[in-house]
């Protein structure tokens, strides 16, 4: 089965489902859009390096240019407001706005995202901020070993404070970080990301400097700002492929390290038990009173959900059966999983309110006669909405919603080859096509819209 096997949900009655002042977004975040890797003073980040290192993309692309949203910032705001949207997901590059992660500030780095906020309240798009989205200025890998340094962590609650003094009053909310489980585990464990390391301490000390930062950054823009302070987590639901104790106890721990061990000292001020024992010798450092510093109250929670794992009794992962199929990635289409795992952290976690700050797929999408037909987008797309529908009636207290991503753009190892976008980029010419699912998340919101 896949995908197109299944009846197109009925977008009228899904709409009717959101309460009238939900809101709708897309995402994108600044490596992988903006291009200008080394104009107006920018600094280099640790991608603009990785990229260089032979073998560690898949296209051997680089982010020199990427999406150039850069200079074409205007037209990718008029897309967005002819799509109807509320509100906008972006990242700052840490290294545009301070090029070595610490001293001078970049001021035309910092012209740059007052341009753009300025173009997205004008056409009434929500600004909604990232400010680490994995672009770490190059300099603070090459000073400290990067996020390994404890160094690092003040460096970061200066830039958010900065950030937040000078853009608070025009940002509808501020996340700290994006996904560090894949800044942790993707960098520093499996080495797919930058700086492309390969060690559990690494990554397990790594993901304890990343919460502190966050904890640091969160104090530190309180005092600057009113706007509403988050982190954005991604959550990839662990099960056991067979019903057996030992797959169990595979699944459990999993979800020790992708959801809990980040959820927990947020909310709880704990790293997981389980986990930590788990980890042995691998575990980190902790400094008294950390975990207090940590666990900071949340104006939201953002969920990045994109499909599940599954695990035998040695811990290994193994395909899931893809009763809707798989995208392009080869990811398993599970919606289900996904209000399932919304509801369960309404439950024990009681967060603030939630934000689905990205969800979406790659497709192996193709123009034809001028227009892009990617029906498994629509499909997805609609599958996910309801079961967000179907979480929040069971008690999942979510806004918002960010289809992943705008653009078509650089998925990271994976370079320009797996497109996530609404609308297609041809990277020859860098002209933007919207595709089928974007009229078709148009006329969804339209009909919400119609409902307010
Ligand atoms: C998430 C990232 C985002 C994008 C999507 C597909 O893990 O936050 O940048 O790459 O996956």
């Amino acid at each position: 089965m896949t995908l197109l096997d299944f009846d197109p949900i009925d977008p009228a009655a899904l709409a009717a489902a959101f309460p009238p002042d939900f809101l709708w977004g897309v995402a994108t975040s600044a490596a992988q859009i903006e291009g200008a890797a080394f104009e107006a003073g920018k600094g280099a980040s640790i991608w603009d390096h990785f990229c260089r290192q032979p073998g560690r993309i898949n296209d051997a692309s680089t982010i020199d240019v990427a999406c150039d949203h850069d200079h074409r910032y205007p037209e990718d705001v008029a897309l967005m407001r002819r799509l109807g949207l509320d509100c906008y997901r972006f990242s700052f590059a840490w290294p545009r706005v301070q090029p070595l992660g610490q001293g001078a500030w970049n001021e035309p780095g910092f012209a740059f995202y007052d341009r753009l906020l300025d173009e997205l309240l004008a056409a009434g798009l929500q600004p909604h901020a990232t400010l680490y989205h994995w672009d770490l200025p190059q300099a603070l890998d090459e000073q400290f070993g990067g996020w390994l340094s404890r160094d690092v962590v003040p460096r970061f609650a200066d830039y958010a404070a900065e950030v937040a003094r000078r853009f608070g009053d025009r940002l509808a909310s501020v996340a700290t970080h994006n996904e560090p489980w894949c800044t942790a585990t993707l960098g520093y464990e499996t080495g797919q990301f930058a700086p492309g390391h390969k060690s559990r301490a690494e990554s397990l000390q790594v993901a304890h400097h990343l919460m502190l930062s966050h904890g640091e950054a969160i104090q530190a823009m309180r005092a600057v700002t009113q706007t509403r302070l988050g982190i954005v987590l991604n959550h990839t639901p662990a099960f056991p492929a067979t019903p057996t104790e030992a797959d169990r106890r595979a699944a459990r721990l999993d979800d020790g390290f992708n959801v809990r061990w980040y959820m927990d000292p947020i909310f709880r001020g704990a790293y997981p038990a389980d986990a930590l024992a788990h980890a042995g010798a691998d575990a980190p450092r902790i400094e008294a009173g950390d975990l207090a510093r940590i666990c900071q109250p949340l104006d939201f929670l953002g969920i990045n959900f994109y499909t599940r794992s599954l695990f035998d009794a040695d811990g290994r992962l193994v395909k899931g059966p893809g009763r809707r199929g798989f995208t392009d990635m080869g990811w398993e289409v599970v919606p289900e999983v996904f209000a399932q795992h919304l509801v369960r952290l309404a439950r024990e976690y009681n967060p603030p309110p939630m934000f689905i700050t990205e969800n979406g797929m790659a497709n192996a999408d193709r123009v034809v006669d001028g227009r892009v037909p990617d029906r498994e987008r629509i499909a997805y797309l609609s599958a996910h909405l309801q079961a967000l529908a179907t979480a929040m009636q069971l008690g999942a207290d979510v806004r918002g919603y960010f289809y992943w991503s705008l653009l078509d753009n650089f998925e990271w190892n994976s370079g320009y080859d797996k497109r996530f976008g609404l609308v297609h980029v041809d990277y020859a010419t860098l002209e933007r096509l919207p595709k089928d699912s974007a009229h078709w998340y148009r006329d969804f919101i339209a009909q919400h819209r119609a409902r307010r």
